[in-house]
């Protein structure tokens, strides 16, 4: 099927940046600059600086940062965690894969982790909290941090699809223990291809976190302090993410603009419930632009039918993939989310005229 307008637009985003990626892959590539080198310390410490923490680690991706962060707080058997169901199953199998339970808990009308149900799911066992930052926007972290403090609870935060956005002014990541950044292809700052980071204040978590991502080694002794992975991110994917975060603010300028025009051009419809949410201390980025919709498989369907391509994020809760063995549970919330949601093209690069295409195919859709 070829789309009047697809979901994001990779090829016309690398056309806008094409000079000034080639040359930076060009140099990278003849230098030789492949592995651990200046580009990467470049972009950690550019990374950092935007995020405002102390130290950004570069991985290969989400799922290995939110998996250092839990091995690097020291989360095991025994231990619960408690996660947002309405999540990446990344978040969760983080948990898993450190031979912790997941406690998963429901979502409010803004998509994140409903603070009360986060506060009820506190037990003796609880020893970290994952609160998780869906479509640019930030969990209540007043309330979590609170929670945290109180319980005495580890915060590592999923940042994934939050990079930039605020609470109270202070960047998704950097609240808690460590925050985790997911730089896959088609997030706000993507990658062109797998790439992730871990940010934290803490000089102990991120030296772990870079001798776990070279197989435990320090390289500058050659020693190997713990059995590790090979989960770093790559001299040139840093690169081209360094020259990006450079443009980063200007793209989520536009994100904001993208989603006022939807905005205007979508509130009057009684059958949509538009991802603009309640809260000045919230600044938030847009990372996908989510509605609930009525009838929405009908929608979905209509919707690609006329040329506009749309992602429905997730169709089922996660704990009913039998595969991942997450138990029985019953979340109205997310179970909610699961049968409503619907995502709109979001990228940098849409048209203005692409999406009146899209309010204009909705409006049709549903009868205005
Ligand atoms: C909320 C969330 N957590 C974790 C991840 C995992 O990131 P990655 O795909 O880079 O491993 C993603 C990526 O899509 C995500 O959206």
């Amino acid at each position: 099927m070829s789309y009047r307008v697809r979901f994001v637009e990779p090829t016309l985003h690398y056309q806008r940046l094409k000079t000034e990626l080639d040359s930076t892959m060009q140099d990278v590539l003849a230098k030789g600059d492949l592995i651990n080198r200046s580009q990467l310390r470049e972009f950690e410490q550019n990374l950092a600086a935007f995020v405002g923490t102390e130290y950004a680690v570069g991985l290969n991706s989400g799922f290995h940062a939110l998996h250092l962060a839990c091995i690097a707080a020291g989360v095991g058997p025994g231990d619960e965690v408690i996660v947002p169901a309405h999540t990446f199953v990344a978040s969760v199998s983080a948990i898993v894969l450190v031979g912790a339970t997941p406690v998963l808990v429901d979502s409010g009308e803004d998509f994140n982790m409903d603070a009360d149900a986060c506060e009820r799911a506190i037990t003796p066992r609880t020893r970290a909290v994952m609160p998780v930052h869906l479509n640019g926007r930030l969990c209540d972290m007043g309330r979590v941090m609170a929670l945290a403090e109180k319980h005495n609870l580890i915060v590592i935060e999923d940042a994934a699809q939050a990079l930039g956005a605020t609470y109270k002014g202070k960047m998704a990541g950097s609240f808690g223990f460590a925050g985790c950044f997911s730089f896959y292809p088609f997030k706000a700052l993507g990658a062109f291809g797998d790439a992730g980071a871990l940010v934290t204040n803490d000089e102990k978590v991120a030296t772990m976190a870079t001798r776990l991502r070279y197989n435990g080694e320090d390289r500058e002794t050659g020693e190997y302090h713990y059995h590790g992975f090979t989960c770093l991110l790559d001299n040139l994917q840093a690169a081209v993410l360094d020259v990006k975060l450079r443009h980063f603010p200007r793209w989520l300028a536009r994100r904001q603009q993208v989603a006022a025009r939807y905005r205007a051009g979508l509130a009057d419809i009684p059958e949509l419930r538009l991802p603009h949410f309640e809260g000045d201390e919230y600044h938030d980025t847009f990372q996908n632009y989510v509605v609930r919709a009525a009838r929405r498989d009908e929608l979905a369907t209509y919707l690609d039918e006329h040329g506009v391509e749309v992602l429905v994020q997730w169709r089922k809760p996660m704990w009913e993939h039998d595969g991942l063995n997450l138990g029985k549970h019953h979340l109205s919330g997310v179970e909610a989310i699961c049968r409503e949601v619907v995502s709109l093209p979001m990228n940098a690069e849409i048209s203005d005229e692409s999406v009146d295409y899209v309010i204009q195919t909705v409006r049709r859709f549903y009868g205005r």
